[in-house]
């Protein structure tokens, strides 16, 4: 199922059968990345050093409320052997929960420390390289499903690089095919996320986390780091449940978390309408 990323056209052994392009294999895991030395993949790279998941995403409630929700909203349109790929898949955690749903999950990882990891621990139930999201390896219209969680934004792009990631994100699709954006910002910023996806994509859902106090707390009581209450806290689904609750009524300033479904179509609205969504 993977494409070269210079033409998107068929790999031979690794060499892109359009142009000849040729791209390694690290630890068992293709090295689709055309600019090997950016600044980018350095900052990536350097984030897995160390040899542990930064970001503590399998164990924190919010974040694991996080998933779930992917998973719901995943399920919805997976099905048999639909492709669904994970952009900026970390340690494949979503990765993972997708194989539940249909037998052909890719993951990808700007990051090929993480994306080598990915491929140890998930073997074959998963398609896994190293590559950008601005240069996807997967051939126009292949995907029926994309999603990309704590990305977009959190990526730090610029405006052309962050354009470039929707638009890949949208050839790759087949039509009709659904992405999901995910990401972690501070309300004020949420709109830019949907002014970054509402040009090229149908937006079908927006979704609010409520999850802002569970991210105050925990900054809060992050004193308390290693010692087990604050594990306790950090964990428990029930405390997180509760503060959701509280956060439901500040609206969408409750929220840290946006989720934006989207679908491919012939012709996108060109302004994006809140009023109008659900
Ligand atoms: C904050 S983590 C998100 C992990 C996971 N998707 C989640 O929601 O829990 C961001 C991941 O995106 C990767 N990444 C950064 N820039 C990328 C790019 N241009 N293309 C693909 N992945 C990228 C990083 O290496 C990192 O693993
Ligand atoms: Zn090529």
């Amino acid at each position: 199922m993977l494409a070269s990323p210079c033409c998107r056209a068929p790999l031979d052994d690794l060499s892109c059968r359009r142009c000849g392009r040729g791209f390694a294999r690290v630890a068992g895991v293709p090295v689709l990345r055309l600019d090997g030395s950016s600044a980018a993949i350095d900052v990536a790279e350097a984030r897995y050093a160390a040899g542990r998941e930064p970001w503590d995403y399998g164990h924190s409630a919010a974040e694991v409320q996080k998933y779930d929700l992917l998973e719901l909203l995943c399920a919805r349109v997976l099905g048999g052997a639909s492709l669904a790929v994970d952009i900026g898949c970390s340690s494949g955690l979503l990765a993972e929960r997708l194989t539940q749903l249909t037998s052909n999950v890719a993951a990808i990882d700007l990051s090929v420390t993480t994306a080598a990891r990915v491929k140890q621990r998930l073997g074959e139930r998963v398609t896994v390289a190293a590559a950008s999201a601005l240069a996807l390896p997967f051939a126009d219209g292949s995907v029926d499903l994309a999603v990309l969680s704590d990305g977009l934004i959190s990526w730090e792009l610029g405006v052309a690089e962050r354009a470039a990631a929707v638009a890949e994100t949208h050839r790759a699709l087949k039509s009709s095919g659904t992405a999901i954006f995910m990401e972690y910002l501070n309300p004020r910023r949420h709109h830019e996320l949907l002014d970054a996806v509402a040009t090229r994509f149908e937006v079908r859902d927006v979704i609010y986390l409520h999850d802002r106090l569970w991210y105050v707390a925990e900054s809060a009581s992050r004193v308390l780091k290693g010692t087990a209450l604050y594990q306790a806290l950090d964990r428990s689904l029930a405390f997180a449940d509760a503060l959701k609750s509280l956060g439901r009524r500040l609206g969408p300033r409750g929220s840290k978390h946006l989720c934006v479904v989207v679908r491919k179509v012939a012709a996108p609205a060109t302004a994006w309408e809140p009023h109008r969504l659900r």
